[in-house]
């Protein structure tokens, strides 16, 4: 993907074989129109478009033969005005249906530069389906970005800057590697090959990598990691990746759930519930590819991540219910259930991060089934200090991302007592407001421990519905792995970079 050629003029290219046009389609008084375009179209006037199999739906696509053994694509835009987000999931299912096309051209509306860049992101995120399961694991089997095509081309009059397109191309790939890693198998992707991946890749990038294997966990007290993968064959690891250029005036702390595998350990989930759980790595994932992005970008922000990886498994050494486990800032909680594992591992890299006094902490999880009980699989839900989720709602919405605010309503700490420990890990026997009260727990672990400090800003994003897309691709969301949040992780730096 890296070698697409991508490109925004006003000028309209010829016709030849393996170009294809692209214009959109709306319906307007219950008649199908061409949504405004240059290029010459006088012969499909004269066509009953909607005879042909033209429609106006969003992914219904129709070929026509265009100028000099070209091909006309029709695609369906929905029949409400294409904004910034429109104009991706239009030009994503536009390629995603394109099959063997070479040279997109695409002939949309455009109103500003940003409406054209978003058309070229569109089409880049759209460009995936993720394609091996044999042991490509590290990125080097079969690619999942289509081999065809060579360029992607936006017709517009106005100016794009080509920052402003490398962007797109920089967060596409960030995008497609979160996918990639998080459709892995859990057999070939596990702690430590999670780590050795970072611990390659990151070399070519200006950021420094800093793995803590067993010994130095225990030396360094994270005892929520250590506990919850201490059922596995395959120990636990804390990756901790800093970017730290020389000009920058905030710094940003990164916090993502990296459970490989999460069977629920010894309060074991359902046969049925435990497929998927592959995905319970997203978080760490979505915050090891927001910091290259970053630094690919050369944001001026000081950006540190944490990714908590371990495997939840049952066994003879894994954790059971009752145990008390002590996380990094000092608190114990007592694990009432296993399964609530995500919520341990975070204890501890929220705690790491809070140490460094960021200006901002945002952690990434898929951490609760209620998630997508409460939300559904489009809108990531969003909790935390008020102004840091006003800037990660802000970011959220600029990049086209669903995101939702909901409460930690302060009241529900105290289902968390427990007479053994500060705070258990789950409420057991109750399922009410399930997210809401995994974040008021995470909030324990928020902020210096020291009397009189100041508050920490924190968001927190529970992605368990939106991580994974059970259904079939439509837009730039491809089956499985989604790498949403991404994104809006990148613009938040970018805020902080100004
Ligand atoms: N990884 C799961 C959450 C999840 C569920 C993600 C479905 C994606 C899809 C998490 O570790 C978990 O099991 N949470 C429990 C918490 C409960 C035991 C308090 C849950 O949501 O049931
Ligand atoms: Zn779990
Ligand atoms: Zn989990």
């Amino acid at each position: 993907m890296t070698n697409i050629k991508l490109s925004a003029t006003a000028k309209i290219p010829t016709g030849k074989p393996g170009r294809v046009f692209v214009i959109g389609v709306t319906t307007q008084d219950s008649k199908l129109v061409l949504l405004p375009h240059r290029l010459e179209t006088a012969a499909l006037h004269e066509l009953d478009l909607s005879a042909l199999g033209v429609s106006s739906k969003l992914e219904s696509i129709s070929r026509f033969p265009g100028p000099d053994g070209s091909v006309l694509a029709l695609i369906g835009a929905g029949v409400e005005e294409l904004d910034e987000d429109s104009l991706r999931e239009v030009a994503a299912s536009a390629v995603r249906k394109l099959d063997g096309a070479k040279e997109i051209v695409f002939d949309l509306p455009t109103d500003d530069d940003r409406d054209a860049v978003s058309v070229l992101e569109g089409a880049l995120l759209g460009n995936y389906k993720y394609a091996s399961a044999v042991p490509n694991d590290l990125g080097k089997g079969k690619p999942s970005v289509k081999q065809s095509i060579t360029s992607i081309t936006v017709l517009t009059d106005k100016k794009v800057s080509s920052g402003a397109i490398e962007r797109s191309r920089v967060l596409a790939q960030s995008v497609h590697r979160v996918r990639d890693l998080v459709n892995t198998p859990p057999n070939l992707l596990f702690p430590g090959s999670f780590a050795d991946i970072v611990g390659k890749e990151a070399k070519a990038f200006d950021v420094t990598v800093t793995v803590l294997e067993e010994k130095a966990l225990k030396a360094g007290r994270f005892g929520g990691i250590l506990a919850v993968g201490q059922g596995s064959s395959r120990p636990p690891r804390l990756v901790k990746i800093e970017y730290a250029p020389k000009k920058s005036k905030q710094h940003l702390a990164l916090v993502g759930k990296g459970i490989t595998f999460d069977t629920g350990g010894i309060s074991i989930k359902p046969a049925a519930s435990m497929v998927g759980m592959k995905y319970d790595m997203t978080g760490a994932a979505t915050v090891y590819q927001a910091i290259l992005a970053i630094a690919a970008l050369k944001l001026p922000v000081k950006v540190t991540s944490y990714l908590c990886l371990a495997e939840n498994m049952p066994s003879g050494t894994a954790i059971r219910p009752n145990d008390v486990i002590q996380i990094r800032n000092g608190k114990t909680v007592e694990v009432l259930n296993t399964d609530a594992e995500g919520r341990l591992v975070l204890a501890d890299g929220l705690s790491a991060a809070s140490e460094l006094n960021p200006d901002l902490i945002i952690d990434v999880a898929t951490l609760t089934g209620a998630a997508r009980v409460a939300l559904g699989d489009r809108y990531s839900a969003l909790m935390g200090t008020s102004d840091a989720v006003s800037a990660v709602e802000a970011a959220a919405f600029d990049s086209g991302e669903l995101v939702w605010h909901m409460p930690l309503p302060a009241e529900m700490r105290e289902r968390l007592n427990t007479d053994v420990a500060d705070i258990a890990n789950a409420k057991i026997g109750s399922t009410a407001g399930g997210m809401l009260l995994a974040g008021v727990f995470l909030r324990e672990f928020v902020g210096s421990t020291k009397p009189g400090a100041k508050p920490q800003a924190w968001a927190h994003l529970d992605i368990a519905g939106t991580a994974n897309n059970e259904g079939a691709a439509y837009g730039y969301t491809p089956k499985g792995a989604t790498g949403v949040a991404l994104r809006t992780l990148v613009t938040v730096a970018e805020g902080m970079s100004r």
